[in-house]
């Protein structure tokens, strides 16, 4: 098969990529009661919060500055990765050095700034409220529950058709049709090796108007322009102000392309998708993952 390249804007400058928005104002109620006082993001997988791995994908793909958009019971968030004095003093004291870097590596990760949603009026509001914070420049967003494993980071295997294309990117994955529902479902064409042009998207449709199983994935490469279209965004599914609806807008004025990323994703916001991803980054896990394989052999499945 041959592919068609698009360059869109030949000649013109790709501005680099070094901000990311984490919107994380979310209720949190597909992790009811367990979200009801804690963050959903600060559920832990294995020896650390959701959010972190997230944090740690979009430093790894080269993000410098960190945005996140909190809302009503979040603090658990940046007290996270904020120093915590009495933690750091009771573990030199007792002579922890190997626990004291881990804490210490955390708050020193990156630049972190906070905006506040104030109402939980959806994914497309929470970008809008970091606005002033992002300018005019280009931006990614990552969503916290949607954790990645992969060779090479996701958002990292985006960035490159962002800087070959010179467009926006959001990430895609295959799902059943039976799950279309749930997510922001585009309807492209092939252009490339994992890489689609997007002509529409839909935000959670019915299984008989999804135009194909091709999903959107928490992963977004975003020019500055999406600012000016979510603030014209009418609430949409769910009577929130959707990214989705938005996107759908801005492929109307330029090229927006979709990645089918290498690498496995965890749906660790809902139940079922944190045990998986539990058990899987158990059995990964070099301290006690044999162990933890034994263990499960003994289990009488
Ligand atoms: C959001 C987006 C949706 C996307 C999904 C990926 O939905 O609105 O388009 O497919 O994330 O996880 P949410 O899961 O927040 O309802």
């Amino acid at each position: 098969m041959t592919f068609e390249l698009h360059f869109c804007n030949i000649g013109l400058m790709v501005i680099p990529i070094t901000k990311a928005i984490f919107p994380v104002a979310g209720l949190g109620t597909r992790f009811l009661p367990a979200t009801k006082a804690s963050p959903k993001e600060m559920l832990p997988l294995v020896d650390k919060p959701l959010i972190q791995y997230v944090v740690e994908e979009a430093i790894a793909s080269g993000i410098e500055e960190i945005i996140i958009v909190t809302g009503r019971g979040k603090r658990a968030i940046e007290d996270h990765f904020d120093i915590s004095y009495e933690l750091e003093d009771i573990l030199r004291q007792k002579g922890n050095g190997k626990l004291l870097a881990e804490v210490q590596k955390i708050s020193n990760m990156l630049d972190i700034c906070y905006v506040r949603q104030k109402e939980p009026y959806g994914l497309g509001h929470a970008i809008l409220c970091a606005r002033n914070l992002v300018k005019k420049e280009p931006f990614a967003v990552l969503l916290g529950d949607d954790v990645i494993d992969a060779d090479i980071p996701a958002l990292k295997q985006m960035l490159e058709i962002y800087h070959t294309y010179n467009a926006p990117v959001v990430a895609i994955q295959e799902v059943d049709r039976s799950q279309v529902s749930y997510y922001g479902i585009i309807k492209a064409n092939l252009v490339g090796e994992r890489v689609y042009r997007v002509s529409d998207m839909v935000e959670k449709p019915p299984v008989e108007e999804a135009p194909s199983n091709l999903a959107i994935i928490g992963r977004y490469l975003l020019t500055p322009d999406i600012m000016e279209l979510l603030g014209k965004t009418r609430p949409g599914a769910g009577k929130e102000i959707q990214l989705t609806d938005a996107l759908r807008e801005l492929t109307k004025i330029r090229p927006v392309y979709a990645y089918q990323f290498h690498g496995t994703r965890y749906d660790a916001g809902d139940k079922f998708g944190f045990l998986k991803a539990t058990v899987e980054f158990a059995l990964k896990n070099k301290e006690f993952g044999k162990d933890f394989r034994q263990y499960l052999k003994t289990l009488k499945l």
